[in-house]
């Protein structure tokens, strides 16, 4: 765009380790083709801020401060408020536009590529350079504390150092990563469910203070540190905690496994792991939803190697493994059984 200062950045899809980027522990998402990208200039008619977004076809005029709107908007005006902050600036008389064909609310990393887009549009905007590394941190900053969304840090990591056709394995304690090549026989299909969920509503903030609860109670620093759940924590922990405290670790087992499966190109096992993930997110961790369920189930029974919830649950999509020369088969065949059902 013409005058503009532009900033891109992708989605993901998580393969697995759902809920362990705030436990410390490993996940492996993908980047996806899809992304937002953002186009922020000077402009001396506007006193403020004026933020336009394509997709709700929305112009919000807003100042930069540490005061929420409390909507998508938000991610903009936390990545503003910090990066103004960083360098001592007074952002003022700045036109942005937003455009993105990555889904909104459907657990495909929106939020961290609407805030990694906006930051990077305001780098080149104000001629400032940042290392990856710190821009992770800035992004997650706006998520974590202007925001206060509690998630970890895989969307940011993801969106910056992810790739499209190798996932990224990320040890979310020490940051320490590799990329892993996929084979072009097998395809991750995101399917979203068509119920939406809102993360800003606090269910991912309460899941994480339970984990920080159940952590003290085992004298432990995060629940990652742990193999297994044996004698002593069943008993000092409620039934409840037990639950999460075992999706946490066992979980944390199949991100590791699944890796070395990746590695070893052996689908059919990194799919068993996908389906031990999703039951285990749903009975344990208690974040799918019946839609989400039946999506899972109907995969599985046409030939998916295995298929999981993606992000944070509550609503949104699954992702399934399968052999390519079947997708547009499983697609037919989930559209005749879930007719609301969108591919990505
Ligand atoms: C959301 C958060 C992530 C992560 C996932 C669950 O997407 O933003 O940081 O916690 O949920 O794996």
């Amino acid at each position: 765009m013409s005058n503009f200062s532009d900033g891109e950045a992708f989605g993901r899809v998580n393969l697995m380790g759902e809920h362990l980027d705030y436990n410390q522990g490993c996940v492996i998402p993908l980047q996806i083709n899809k992304s937002v990208n953002v186009h922020v200039k000077k402009d001396s008619t506007i006193e403020g801020i004026k933020i336009r977004s394509e997709n709700f076809d929305q112009e919000i005029f807003t100042s930069v401060s540490k005061k929420k709107l409390n909507d998508w908007a938000d991610f903009i005006k936390g990545s503003l408020y910090l990066f103004g902050k960083k360098y001592n600036l007074n952002i003022c008389q700045l036109c942005i536009e937003v455009k993105s064909n990555l889904p909104i609310g459907i657990g495909v990393s929106s939020s961290a590529a609407v805030t990694v887009s906006t930051l990077r549009a305001l780098y080149s905007l104000y001629n400032k350079e940042i290392k990856n590394s710190e821009l992770v941190e800035l992004a997650h900053s706006v998520e974590k504390d202007f925001v206060g969304v509690a998630g970890g840090v895989m969307d940011q990591f993801a969106s910056i150092y992810g790739s499209q056709n190798q996932a990224l394995f990320l040890d979310t304690k020490s940051n320490n990563y590799d990329l892993i090549k996929l084979s072009e026989e097998y395809v991750f299909l995101i399917i979203d469910s068509g119920k939406q969920r809102i993360l800003t509503d606090g269910s991912l903030n309460l899941k994480k203070e339970y984990c920080k609860k159940i952590s003290n109670k085992l004298n432990v620093e995060n629940l990652c540190i742990l193999d297994e759940v044996d004698d002593h924590h069943r008993k000092v922990l409620t039934n409840e905690e037990l639950d999460l405290a075992k999706h946490v670790i066992y979980e944390n087992q199949r991100s590791k496994l699944g890796k070395i499966a990746l590695l070893e190109n052996d689908f059919k096992t990194f799919g068993t792991l996908m389906t031990q993930s999703h039951n285990s997110l749903r009975d344990l961790y208690r974040v799918s939803t019946s839609e989400l369920d039946l999506l899972v189930e109907l995969c599985n029974s046409f030939g998916s190697l295995g298929s999981k919830l993606t992000g944070a649950g509550f609503g949104g999509a699954i992702v399934t493994l399968i052999k390519k020369e079947l997708v547009e088969d499983l697609k037919m065949f989930i559209v005749e059984n879930y007719p609301n059902a969108k591919f990505l």
